[in-house]
């Protein structure tokens, strides 16, 4: 594995486990097998309802907390100081831990609290900030969060967030919002990495995939760690799995990134923080 180092020193591993859409009966098995092909990192969140299953497999799966990476975010319902110092504990209680490594905030602009986001965030930012404080979360961090979402915090915040998770694969680089970001200090996350399953037919990778004698999923995912990225793909499936992970004995060409910088996004366009429904 390799690892990235975030502006604070907390090391994250560059490949992590997505648990989005892994239902509570699936996410069991999911992470004990992630966790026994070799996955260290693993991703989830209040609003996935599977963090007691998730917590069920690291405890069962035996390995040491301190070589675990785990991921947790503050759902879309939840916003203030006491509410957040409240959702990590609750949090924490299903993953069976005592601390988290990454708590980031799921999104910048919730309905429920469309008419207060930036306070709302300001407020759930000093909770986290305290946890940080007492190393009850490692690193804290951001995720869909846009430009004028991050200025907004900046405003109020004394902890730069470590990380924002966004949306991002061949065909969805969000340069100016990486460019951003990376301006700040805060490592990139990409989310979809896979674009849910929906990039690797395409005949660019699918052609690129040919020329490096490996699969689709592994370029996509070889294309986003060239750009600096973390990654997160999901699958429930082991031997997909384990592929996943298997991403560093390659590179890809400076032609090939390319080629895979010029991919147009023919998946959906991400969505505007501001307009979610959820
Ligand atoms: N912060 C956010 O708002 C946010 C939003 C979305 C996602 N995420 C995180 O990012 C993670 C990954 O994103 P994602 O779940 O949207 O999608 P993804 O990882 O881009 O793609 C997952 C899809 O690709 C398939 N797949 C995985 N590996 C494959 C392989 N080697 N060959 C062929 N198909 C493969 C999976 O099917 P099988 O499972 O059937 O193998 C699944 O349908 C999430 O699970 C979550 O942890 C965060």
């Amino acid at each position: 594995m390799k690892y990235k180092t975030f502006s604070n020193g907390v090391a994250i591993p560059v490949v992590g486990f997505g648990t989005w859409q892994v239902s509570p009966q699936e996410a069991y098995e999911s992470v004990r097998s992630a966790l026994d092909v070799g996955y260290r990192h693993i991703d989830t969140a209040a609003a996935y309802e599977n963090e007691a299953e998730v917590g069920q497999a690291i405890t069962d799966s035996g390995i040491k907390r301190e070589e675990l990476f785990v991921t947790t975010k503050l759902g879309n319902k939840i916003r203030g100081y006491k509410e957040t110092l409240q959702a990590a504990k609750e949090s924490m209680e299903k993953l069976q831990v005592e601390y988290l490594d990454l708590y980031l905030i799921h999104w910048p602009n919730p309905a429920a609290h469309r008419h207060w986001w930036k306070e709302a965030n300001a407020e759930s930012w000093k909770a986290m900030e305290e946890l940080y404080r007492k190393g009850v979360i490692k690193t804290i961090g951001i995720s869909n969060f846009e430009e004028r979402h991050i200025e907004a915090l900046l405003a109020s915040a004394q902890v730069i967030p470590h990380t924002n998770q966004i949306r991002l694969f061949a065909g969805e680089q969000q340069r100016a919002l990486v460019a951003y970001c990376r301006n700040k200090g805060m490592v990139t996350e990409a989310y979809s990495p896979l674009g849910v399953g929906g990039i690797l037919s395409n005949e660019v990778i699918l052609r690129i995939a040919g020329e490096t004698n490996r699969t689709s999923a592994q370029v996509a995912l070889r294309y986003n760690l060239q750009k600096g990225h973390v990654v997160l793909p999901k699958s429930v499936h082991r031997r997909r799995m384990a592929e996943n992970l298997d991403l560093f004995d390659f590179e890809l060409s400076q032609e090939q990134m390319v080629c895979l910088d010029a991919l147009p996004n023919t998946i959906s366009a991400t969505r505007n923080p501001d307009e979610v429904p959820f």
